[in-house]
């Protein structure tokens, strides 16, 4: 496990908005798996900067959702559908058919899952996944004690969860979904490449766990440590529980610029 430390998030952004944009110059039609919340908002601005001065022909990515919630009405602007295709595909210039998710208002929603998880497959895998990381360790939905092979299917929210995401539905818990369709720890684990970013002093416990703790299925994100390519981006706030903090700032800064992410 790779870890960067930046200074701040909208560092964070530029570092993996430009590892996607060498992704893209290497195979123009990649499926970037995207994550929802607050953090990823930099990466999609500075992706969004770099396609709009020419640095890459965007054209012909494909976007893929990490998850969803369920039983939100369709085109409710908190769906994780209408944010990414808000933040995502419509600033990219990429149309609906180059985007896809699990269907959070199925009838058949453990149908769905299975019907997602194999959608990824046969789409050729996920090239690059991005992550965010809950205050819990959480990486897409799946709450702690998630099965580290587990796929994508229907996980209930920790009370922990509600509350953080209540901001995004007026303060208002009660409107926030208990239940949602999530990449299981198995699927994201296929992606080719995965990044998590984590941002912020609220973020250090679980990104000290992830990275320095053992892999457990209490730490989700700590499920990372067995992928062969995983790269965690920190700021200072995020970074400020990292023992091996130095040798981390160390070894990024000595590494070929060749490499990239
Ligand atoms: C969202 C997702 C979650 C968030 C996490 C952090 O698609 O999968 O794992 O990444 O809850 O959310 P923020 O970034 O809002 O702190």
């Amino acid at each position: 496990m790779e870890v960067v430390i930046v200074p701040d998030a909208q560092a964070g952004g530029e570092v993996i908005a430009e590892a996607m944009v060498a992704l893209l110059r290497r195979k123009p039609d990649a499926l970037l798996g995207v994550a929802t919340g607050s953090t990823p908002l930099p990466v999609y601005q500075a992706l969004t900067a770099k396609v709009g001065a020419g640095a890459v022909d965007a054209g012909r990515a494909r976007i893929c959702q990490l998850d969803e919630y369920v039983g939100l009405p369709a085109g409710h602007p908190e769906s994780y559908r209408s944010v990414v295709l808000r933040e995502v595909v419509e600033p990219l210039g990429l149309d609906q058919a180059s985007f896809m998710g699990p269907n959070g208002s199925a009838d058949d929603i453990p149908a769905a899952c299975v019907a997602y998880d194999r959608a990824l497959t046969e789409a050729g895998g996920v090239d690059l996944q991005l992550l965010g990381i809950g205050t819990d360790g959480h990486i897409g939905f799946n709450e702690p004690c998630s099965s580290l092979a587990s796929r994508t299917r229907i996980k209930t929210l920790t009370e922990q969860t509600r509350i953080d995401n209540a901001r995004f539905f007026d303060g208002d818990i009660d409107q926030v979904p208990h239940h949602v369709i999530t990449q299981g720890i198995g699927t994201i684990l296929e992606a080719r490449h995965v990044v998590l970013l984590a941002t912020g002093e609220g973020k250090a416990e679980a990104v000290a766990q992830t990275v320095e703790g053992p892999v457990s299925a209490l730490v989700p994100a700590s499920a990372l440590q067995l992928h062969p390519h995983a790269t965690v981006v920190v700021d200072e706030a995020a970074a400020a529980k990292l023992k091996l903090a130095d040798y981390f700032r160390a070894t990024f800064a000595a590494k070929p610029e060749w490499q990239g992410l």
